[in-house]
């Protein structure tokens, strides 16, 4: 008999109390941040200035498991647990024997995941006296959910975001400013990195992330939160991995395959953290999958090199695949993929070989959320649209095998300001920006001289 069943839901009680930290799963000693002042180790001081210690602990801890304080799962409640759905109808289209199941994470008040951190990193600033939190956006996702959060907590929040996404999307300005935040378009002439960048006037992600952590080091009441990359924020988002892990046991389903979209990689160390580590400790066989979008490639063309967050070279190096901290991807839809380098964590998994990724074209990318949204009713967000492709590949590939494979990937938020991405595909005027080889290499020229990492 085939299993009808569509929605597989948990009760608040589903609500993980402790997130789920990989460091100490991770083969060998994770190689620390540099400081960019001195280019050694960087420690809990070279933090100090722009994140409270509670947040510091959190992204060294050797803790396999970390509490979730009692305010931020009150705040969860307000969204989580988050449901969990099988495909039926794209299945049904896909004439395929896989079984495709996604969570989804576009019922948090911002429409994405990105609250399940912001709400973690306001608490934790709030806690420590600070009056307000500065950061970037690209898609607007993240500064939407910062703004949220910051609002829960009784924080200001001052949010630079990229300039392509502040002339696609001014709703996502709207509703952060709903939610009393300050926005400004970045490249802005409000601080030296926007004024040394204003010829990229489309801006990137690292220009933003420049801005808003300059404004943080200057002031001693504000501090910067970032939406992606840092070991703490992919920790935040393991909630999705836990839920999804009791959910896909209600639905008696064992995936063959998780997939996540990756910009930073904190959907997608979100969803897969808490299956790899039973596939790392022998109790399960599962693959992994990242997908990026073919114009800003980064796991699948970067270089696995020590380089810095931002364009300007103010925070931290990390070990990671870079494209160059000052590569400005072209600007593809998917605002909250076009980053240049990636969580130190989710890299080192990829050079291990443990997570696969590939990348996508903007067109194909659009058409597979196209037939996801005719199929189970949910218009993605360009970024998790990368995944919807992967997942179609997935599913395509069992056919034309003849097998049965179990599919899951993470639907982390829904595209309800993109509209103006699908206007493009519908009336056939969406690019495919192509990725300059180019660029990267001139960009790789200025990274600066730091130890080589195997
Ligand atoms: C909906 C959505 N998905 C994915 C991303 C990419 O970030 P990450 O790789 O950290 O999940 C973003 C970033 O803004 C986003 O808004």
């Amino acid at each position: 008999m085939t299993d009808s069943r569509t929605r597989f839901l948990l009760s608040e009680d589903g609500i993980p109390t402790h997130w789920v930290n990989v460091l100490p799963d991770l083969p060998g000693d994770p190689l620390p941040p540099l400081s960019p002042a001195t280019m050694q180790p960087a420690g809990p001081d070279d933090l100090a200035a722009i994140f409270p210690m509670g947040l510091i602990e959190q992204e060294v801890s050797p803790e396999p498991l970390i509490a979730i304080p009692d305010a931020v799962r009150a705040a969860y409640k307000l969204w989580r647990p988050t449901p969990l759905f099988r495909a039926h109808r794209l299945e049904a289209d896909l004439e395929t024997p896989a079984r495709i199941f996604y969570k989804y994470e576009g019922g948090s008040p911002a429409g994405s995941h990105k609250p399940n951190t912001a709400v973690a990193q306001a608490y934790e600033n709030a806690k420590a006296g600070i009056a307000k939190l500065a950061t970037e956006t690209g898609a607007g996702q993240w500064g939407s959910s910062l703004a949220f959060a910051c609002t829960l907590f009784g924080l200001e929040c001052e949010v630079w975001m990229v300039g392509s996404s502040y002339d696609q999307k001014p709703y996502r300005r709207s509703m952060m400013q709903t939610w009393g935040a300050t926005v400004h378009r970045s490249p802005s002439d409000r601080t030296q990195s926007g004024r040394a960048n204003a010829e990229h006037a489309t801006g990137s992600l690292g220009i933003a992330i420049s801005e808003a952590v300059e404004v943080a080091a200057q002031a001693p009441d504000t501090n910067y939160a970032l939406g992606s990359v840092l070991n703490h924020v992919l920790l935040h988002q393991t909630v999705i991995g836990q839920e999804a892990i009791a959910q896909m046991a209600l639905a008696e389903a064992v995936p063959d395959v998780v997939i996540g979209c990756v910009g930073g990689g904190s959907n997608f160390g979100g969803i897969v953290f808490p299956f790899l580590r039973e596939k790392l400790a022998g109790q399960r066989d599962v693959r992994f999958v990242a997908a990026e979008p073919a114009a800003c490639p980064t796991l699948t063309r970067g270089v696995y090199r020590y380089d810095f967050g931002d364009t300007a070279g103010l925070t931290p190096l990390m070990p990671m695949y870079t494209l160059g901290h000052d590569f400005v991807p072209p600007p593809v839809h998917a605002g909250g993929l076009r980053y240049h380098g990636d969580s130190p964590v989710v890299s080192a998994l990829v050079k291990e070989g443990l997570v696969e990724a590939r990348a996508y074209r903007q067109n194909e990318t659009f058409e597979a959320a196209l037939r996801f949204a005719r199929t189970e009713g949910i218009i993605p967000a360009p970024e998790p649209a990368h995944a919807i492709r992967a997942a179609i590949e997935e599913a395509e590939q069992a056919r034309e095998a003849g097998e049965q494979r179990t599919i899951l990937f993470n639907l982390c938020g829904h595209g309800h300001f993109d509209l103006a991405a699908y206007d493009a595909f519908l009336a056939g005027t969406l690019e495919d920006p192509e990725f300059s080889e180019a660029d990267m290499e001139a960009a790789l020229a200025r990274l600066p001289e730091t130890p080589a990492i195997a």
